[in-house]
């Protein structure tokens, strides 16, 4: 079930759909400096099996999504952004709650995921959401060699 409760009556969150694949890719262009394209997200989304997404619109208009993918028992989140006009009102939050709601809902034991070593902002999030530093992957990203840090929540 999703839970609005935190979020003002304008915004609403829902599921992500295939049929959102090219509005993802538009929002990925001004979050990301490698955005995915719309065929990754539909290949991604076509997937539902073993992929969750969770949107966030505001009348009709997509301003943040995240989504996971299941790996053996655990959800490893793919991304998680929100649209820059929007950010610092907690919107991060509503979509990482409703991320790992689901992920408990079915029967997966832990959540995680890597980010950026530089990237400040989404390693504040993690942590205030109670996820916590478990390795490390050197010169892990190809467009500038840095490092990515995983992170891990346990579900259970
Ligand atoms: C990371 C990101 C998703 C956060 O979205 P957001 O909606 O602004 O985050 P929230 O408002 O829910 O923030 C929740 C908490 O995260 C932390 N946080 C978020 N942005 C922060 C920032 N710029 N600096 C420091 N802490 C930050 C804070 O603890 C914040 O709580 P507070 O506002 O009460 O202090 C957003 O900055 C983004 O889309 N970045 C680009 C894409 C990206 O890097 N995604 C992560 C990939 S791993």
């Amino acid at each position: 079930m999703i839970d609005q409760t935190a979020l003002p009556p304008e915004i609403v969150l829902r599921e992500g759909a295939v049929a959102d694949a090219c509005a993802l890719a538009e929002l990925d262009t001004r979050c990301f400096a490698i955005p995915w394209s719309e065929q990754a997200f539909a290949a991604d989304l076509n997937d539902s099996g073993k992929t969750c997404y969770y949107v966030l619109e505001e009348e009709g208009k997509l301003i943040g999504y995240g989504g996971w993918w299941r790996v053996v028992d655990e959800a490893e989140i793919m991304n998680i952004a929100v649209d820059p006009h929007y950010r610092r009102r907690g919107l991060a939050m509503v979509l990482l709650a409703a991320l790992v709601r689901q992920a408990q809902k079915e029967g997966l034991t832990a959540m995680t995921l890597e980010v950026r070593e530089g990237n400040h902002p989404a390693i504040a999030l993690y942590g205030r959401f109670g996820f916590e530093k478990a390795g490390l992957r050197r010169e892990y990203y190809a467009d500038n060699k840095e490092n990515a840090i995983i992170m891990l929540k346990k579900l259970n």
